[in-house]
C-alpha cells in the first residue's frame, strides 16, 4: 500500500475543474471496446481529429503502441491483459485530469476489467463505447493479418476466436460498425457527446 511506504499524496496547484473551464469543455473517457477490425483506432483517430480541429484537448491511447511501450513487459495472458487494462485506466484518468478528452482503442474483452477502469473515474467520465461489428466482418477486414494467423493456431488466446469476448451489458454508446462508415459513427458520436453536455 502506497501508505506503508511513506507515499504522500500532495494536491496539484492547477485542478482538473480550472483546466477543463481553460479547455471550454469537459474532460472524459471514450472507452472503445470491441472486436479486433471492428474499427476502434479508425474510430477513435477520426473523433479524435474532428475534436482536434474543434480546438478540444484530446489525446488517443491505442492498444498497439502502449504495448510498445509502457505496457511492454505484458502479454496476453488473463493476469496480464486485466495488467494491461488498469495501467490503461490509470494513465486515462492522469489526462482527464488534466482536461482532455481520451479516446482509447482496446480489446479489453472482460468485463470486469472494463468495469474498473469505470469506477477509478467519476459518473460522467467514463463513456464506454461499443463498437459492435460480427465476427464475420472482423475477419474479411482483418486489417493485421492476426485473424488469419489465430485461424492456423499462430497466436493463442485470440479474441473471438479462442478467448471470449464479453460483450457491455449498459454501454453509454452502440456504434454499429458493420452496418454504418466511419463519416455516420463520427456524427453519432459527436452527436452523444454534445447531447450529454460534454462538448
Ligand atoms: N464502418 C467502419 N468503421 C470502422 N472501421 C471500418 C469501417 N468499415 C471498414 N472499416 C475498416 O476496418 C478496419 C478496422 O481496423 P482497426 O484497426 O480500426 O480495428 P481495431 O478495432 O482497432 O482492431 P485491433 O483491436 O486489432 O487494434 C480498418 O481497416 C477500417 O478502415
Ligand atoms: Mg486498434
Amino acid at each position: 500500500m502506497a501508505s506503508d511506504r511513506n507515499i504522500v499524496w500532495h494536491d496539484a496547484s492547477v485542478s482538473k475543474e480550472e483546466q477543463q473551464e481553460r479547455n471550454g469543455h469537459k474532460s472524459f473517457v471514450l472507452w472503445f471496446t470491441g472486436l479486433s477490425g471492428s474499427g476502434k483506432s479508425t474510430l477513435a483517430n477520426a473523433l479524435t481529429r474532428k475534436l482536434f480541429e474543434n480546438d478540444k484537448k484530446v489525446y488517443v491511447l491505442d492498444g498497439d503502441n502502449i504495448r510498445h511501450g509502457l505496457n511492454k513487459d505484458l502479454g496476453f495472458n488473463d493476469d496480464d491483459r486485466k495488467e494491461n487494462i488498469r495501467r490503461i485506466g490509470e494513465v486515462a484518468k492522469l489526462f482527464v485530469d488534466a482536461g482532455h478528452v481520451v479516446s482509447t482503442a482496446f480489446i479489453s474483452p472482460f468485463r470486469e476489467d472494463r468495469d474498473t477502469v469505470r469506477e477509478l473515474l467519476g459518473e460522467s467520465e467514463f463513456l464506454e463505447v461499443y463498437v459492435k461489428c460480427n465476427l464475420d466482418t472482423c475477419e474479411q477486414r482483418d486489417p493485421k493479418g492476426l485473424y488469419k494467423k489465430a485461424r492456423k493456431g499462430e497466436i493463442p488466446n485470440f479474441t473471438g476466436i479462442d478467448s471470449p469476448y464479453e460483450e457491455p451489458e449498459n454501454p453509454e454508446i452502440v456504434v454499429e460498425s458493420d452496418s454504418q462508415n466511419v463519416e455516420e459513427s463520427v456524427e453519432q458520436l459527436l452527436r452523444e457527446l454534445k447531447k450529454r453536455d460534454l462538448i
